[in-house]
């Protein structure tokens, strides 16, 4: 290709590109800034691509020794590998991410710039027998990515969905086999809806759905994953409950219901579970700032004729000491300790958070 690299010195503590020493080298002929990260950091990546933009560069990251790692950018965290124009990570066994030879992979957001290295990686060619350009063999080798493929399901941040009725006792029923041969070790019992109206006005087809997607869909989930869950003596279900598992308001007594049960569930299925590594417990937020909540702030608005700013401090936090919604990260967090196995003996559990709502 031509192009001749051209070092720049690392800072002492991260072993990373030193971004203040980047500019005394570049030259009119720089074509790109390839920074490394190294032992699962990343390098200096918003003072790497402010250089790059002022440059007009493109950035190369390498990620063979980082993949995985998140990197905090100013408007929330990304991936290392996807910030630059191009990320690159080698499979060499030795490697964060390994196969049992020689591989790599490199990552693009850009289309052309995706067609042109796909071009180059195998001969040039943009169909067989046509070469473009001149190219190499760089092709991932089949048994290699075989290798990869079920490698690359565990790499932190890989998720798939499967959609499914929590409702619908035989579609649930038939999600362990879906799932194949991925292992679940947490279920977390999230799905839910609201509906608001008195009890004399309420549609009953409305309470038995509220009912339906809040407290029949976790049992079925607990039933059909339970048995694999025992077979591997561990598991950990988090049940999405609500401060109105522990309080009522009016007009939600469908929601208020369920929620309610949820907690008598938690406390059977912890007992019938005593004798393995499984848990249950309930986690009970007050108000998260959901799309379901802002929905309930502008209705409520509409309704009582307040401002949304008004609903939210003279209806909602007003019953909550702290005043303040609770964080999405919150639940996360106190989940993700239930989910740990030293949490082992919290079970039958409920996890309050509500800013002190039921300390009154
Ligand atoms: C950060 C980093 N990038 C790239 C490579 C080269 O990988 P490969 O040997 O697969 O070309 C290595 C290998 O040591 C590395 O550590």
């Amino acid at each position: 290709m031509g192009l001749k690299p051209v070092f720049v010195d690392v800072e002492k503590d991260t072993f990373c590109i030193d971004p203040s020493l980047i500019e005394a080298v570049i030259s009119p002929k720089t074509k790109a800034i390839v920074p490394v990260h190294l032992y699962g950091q990343t390098s200096n990546m918003d003072e790497i691509m402010k250089i790059a933009t002022k440059h007009g560069l493109y950035v190369i990251e390498d990620n063979a020794q980082a993949i995985g790692s998140d990197y905090h950018m100013p408007n929330g965290d990304v991936k290392s590998g996807t910030i630059g124009h191009i990320g690159c990570t080698s499979f060499f066994p030795s490697k964060n991410l390994g196969c049992y030879g020689d591989g790599g992979a490199i990552f693009t957001n850009d289309d052309q710039l995706a067609a042109s290295m796909k071009m180059i990686a195998n001969h040039g060619q943009s169909k067989k027998y046509h070469h473009d350009v001149v190219g190499c063999n760089s092709r991932l080798d089949s048994i290699q990515a075989a290798v990869l493929k079920i490698k690359l399901a565990h790499l932190e941040g890989s998720a798939s969905a499967v959609a499914v009725d929590v409702c619908d006792a035989q579609q649930v029923a038939a999600l362990p086999e879906v799932l194949g041969k991925h292992t679940v070790d947490v279920l977390i019992n999230n799905a839910g809806i609201q509906h608001v109206s008195r009890i004399e006005d309420f549609p009953a087809d409305k309470w038995q759905q509220l009912i339906n997607i809040m407290l029949v869909g976790p049992a079925l989930l607990t039933q059909a994953f339970l048995p694999a869950m025992r077979e591997q003596n561990y598991g950990r279900i988090i049940n999405v409950g609500s401060i109105h598992s522990l309080v009522a308001s009016p007009y939600k007594s469908a929601y208020v219901a369920a929620k309610h049960g949820l907690l008598g569930f938690s406390k059977t299925i912890a007992l019938e579970t005593g004798d393995c590594d499984i848990t249950i417990n309930t986690l009970c937020p007050a108000y998260v700032k959901t799309p379901l909540v802002e929905q309930q702030v502008a209705a409520q608005a509409k309704e009582n004729n307040l401002t949304e700013e008004e609903v939210i401090t003279k209806i909602m936090l007003e019953p909550m000491p702290k005043k303040q919604f609770v964080s999405v990260e919150e639940l996360a967090d106190t989940a993700s300790f239930l989910m740990s196995p030293s949490a082992r003996n919290i079970t039958g559990q409920t996890m309050v958070l509500d800013g002190g709502w039921t300390a009154r």
